[in-house]
């Protein structure tokens, strides 16, 4: 597996395999890496020549500073379970410079709306930062293919609007939530739970599942008051959000039209750490 630690050296290496007619996967990270990534990998095996990840805490999309202080940092740790994937053929590891030659800051974009939406609300600036990483690691890396995890698929549908309105040739890839044992979404922040915590926080997935068998035989408004009902009888766990909203457009409905698609969206405290979760309604 290569290691790119700069831009210049990663352009070289993406261009010989461009010439050389290889088609190329990518999955960006910030690293923390666990099965939720493998499996992005994994896909991205099956449909490329090549794999390529990286690893890059990207400042712009915390607006929290705190949050991006304890942000997990392991890179060789990370490294070790890139190479030991046996598939993976290059990480790129980019400083701040590379991402940013002319300083941290985001640019500011226009994505019809689907940042205005909920994890929009919560955290003002996220998705222009999301933006600005991704559009440059897509321009350096050049991939035929980028996948992302559909557990933030606000995140993902914001991509697929960049490069749709910026007309990058690269085609976006949402991956299904990989889940732990007890139906947990597969993420970084689990490891900040302790045991009981850990087994507590199944009872989000649990909820959606319930969402869904409540899909179409009662109101949006009645389903609201049971998930917020659920969360008010759990000590140590706050529910911030819960919406059932257009997979499309990412907005909140308040009644189920036969001919759109739906998805819940719900992120849950606990104690102090975030969890995020949606399902598809169907
Ligand atoms: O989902 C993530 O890990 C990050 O938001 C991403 C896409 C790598 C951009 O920093």
């Amino acid at each position: 597996m290569k290691i790119f630690r700069d831009k210049k050296t990663l352009i070289d290496y993406v261009e010989r395999q461009k010439e050389m007619g290889k088609r190329i996967g990518f999955a960006p990270t910030m690293g923390a890496l666990h099965q939720g990534h493998l499996s992005l990998y994994k896909i991205a095996n099956t449909e490329n020549d090549l794999v390529i990840s990286s690893i890059f805490v990207n400042p712009t999309q915390f607006n929290n500073p705190d949050d991006l202080k304890k942000y997990p940092r392991d890179i060789e740790r990370d490294i070790m379970l890139l190479k030991n994937t046996g598939i993976i053929d290059a990480v790129y590891l980019p400083e701040v410079v590379d991402l940013y030659p002319d300083g941290l800051k985001s640019k500011s974009y226009d994505f019809d709306g689907l940042e205005n939406e909920m994890e929009g609300k919560f955290r003002p600036g996220h998705f222009d930062g999301v933006g600005t990483v991704v559009e440059e690691l897509l321009r350096q890396v050049k991939p035929d293919n980028a996948y992302f995890g559909e557990k933030d698929y606000q995140q993902l549908a914001i991509i697929q609007k960049l490069v749709d309105k910026l007309q990058l040739p690269v085609k976006i890839h949402g991956v299904a939530i990989y889940r732990e044992e007890n139906g947990l979404a597969m993420s970084s922040r689990n490891e900040r739970l302790n045991h009981i915590q850990r087994d507590a926080a199944k009872v989000i997935y649990e909820t959606l599942l319930k969402v869904n068998d409540w899909f179409h035989l009662i109101t949006v408004s009645e389903i609201n008051k049971r998930v917020k009902d659920i969360f008010d009888d759990k000590r140590g766990m706050t529910l911030e959000y819960f919406e059932i909203a257009d997979e499309k457009t990412l907005k909140e409905t308040d009644f189920f039209y036969k001919d759109k698609k739906y998805r819940a969206f719900i992120v849950v405290n606990v104690g102090v750490v975030r969890l995020i979760d949606n399902l598809h309604l169907d």
